[in-house]
């Protein structure tokens, strides 16, 4: 019989989410237990504490390893506990090499929390790949990326940048938060880890915060199987089948959010009011031919330059489709202020050294029908 190699939606909705043995349930159960009964000392049926393991997780693990290509996954409270997870298995005088646009709470996380802990971190442009061989070093473990950065859209080349890390015996280690697995495979352009904030695109309807990591070598599921059992930051059962139901409709809601971003980004580029529109799916955009490269889709996420924080602020106060808030990858359109919400973090220098402007606005476009999320953008653009 010839090998059964199902494609990206068969297995968003089939691997891990196999009938329940006991009673053929086709959803996959919520195991609400905190233990499990055991047949005698030492003898069990796999399952000892549910902070080690859950069933409704190792579905979900099962299922997001298979859509990101790699071996296995590991699923915790949401996505700044997993990109901590992979922190934890680094000790002091380790060194990361990063990108120097990532998520605010990422850099957070490594300046404010881990150099207390010995760990060295250098951040360069990641879009130029000579800028990481330059700064990896001896003691260098990692090197983290986030293609497309957020919020200035920037891509890096993850194939190119593989190549270097391999040399180097480096893992790469990608935050494809943005794109999803159905948009960008980081694994099969050479990364060793893919970090998600399941948050966003993969749970897709804004109701359960979550983080994953997945690994193409069996010791990196050992590790952070034992990270999950040791430090304790688990996803809870509930929100891991949250993203089991989320993962089934994946394919079709990129699709749309991807229809639905290409319109209102070539809108955007159009309007007197917008001076500036970073979106991949552009012509314009500098790196449009890695974008057509190295994703199949250019996804949801688009940020416009407003000339101010007042014209910022005069939109923002009157759009009425778009919902003003931080987080993205929701069925709903998502607008926010990068300068003062995700990366505030960062302080005005942090951030103009980078390029990001109190006029910037990021819109995660939901999947509404696209010209009510036009028609909101043109009303709000009015006031400025
Ligand atoms: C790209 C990216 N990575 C990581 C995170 C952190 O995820 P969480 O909010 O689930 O901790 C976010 C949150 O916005 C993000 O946008």
């Amino acid at each position: 019989m010839p090998k059964f190699n199902p494609s990206f939606s068969t297995r968003a909705i089939h691997v891990g989410q196999e009938a329940d043995a006991e009673t053929g349930a086709v959803a996959v159960p919520i195991y609400a237990t905190s233990t499990y009964v055991q047949q005698e000392i030492g003898k069990h049926k796999g399952y000892e504490y549910a902070r080690v393991s859950n069933p409704t997780r190792t579905r979900l693990e099962k299922n997001l390893a298979s859509l990101e290509g790699g071996v296995a996954s590991r699923v915790f409270a949401s996505g700044m506990a997993a990109i901590n997870a992979i922190c934890t298995m680094f000790k002091t005088g380790d060194h990361v090499v990063c990108g120097h646009n990532l998520y605010g709470g990422t850099p957070r996380l490594f300046n404010q929390v881990l150099t207390g802990y010995g760990i060295a971190f250098t951040y360069v442009d990641t879009g130029e790949v000579r800028n990481v061989e330059r700064a990896i070093r001896k003691h260098t473990r990692m090197v983290f990326v986030e293609t497309p950065t957020n919020p200035l859209m920037a891509l890096s080349d993850l194939r190119a940048i593989s190549k270097v890390c391999r040399q180097k015996k480096v893992d790469l280690v990608v935050d494809n938060t943005f794109m999803s697995p159905y948009f960008q495979q980081p694994i099969a352009l050479g990364a060793g880890m893919v970090v998600h904030s399941t948050t966003k695109f993969l749970n897709g309807h804004s109701d359960g915060l979550g983080g994953v990591v997945v690994c193409t070598r069996p010791e990196q599921d050992e590790q952070l199987g034992f990270v999950q059992k040791a430090a304790g930051a688990i996803l809870s059962p509930f929100e891991c089948w949250l993203v089991l139901r989320g993962v089934k409709t994946l394919a079709i809601r990129m699709e749309q959010h991807d229809r639905n971003g290409r319109q209102v980004a070539a809108f955007l580029a159009k309007h007197k009011k917008v001076k500036k529109v970073f979106y991949p799916g552009l012509p314009d955009h500098p790196q449009h031919e890695l974008a057509l490269r190295q994703m199949s889709g250019f996804g949801a996420m688009i940020t416009f330059e407003t000339g101010s924080l007042a014209n910022a602020n005069k939109m923002l106060r009157k759009v009425r489709v778009c919902s003003l808030g931080e987080s993205l990858g929701g069925v709903e359109t998502l607008i926010s202020h990068p300068a003062t919400m995700t990366h505030a973090a960062l302080g005005e220098k942090g951030r103009k050294q980078i390029g990001i402007t109190d006029g910037m606005v990021r819109i995660s476009v939901g999947i509404e029908d696209v010209e009510d999320i036009i028609a909101d953008l043109d009303q709000a653009l009015a006031t400025i």
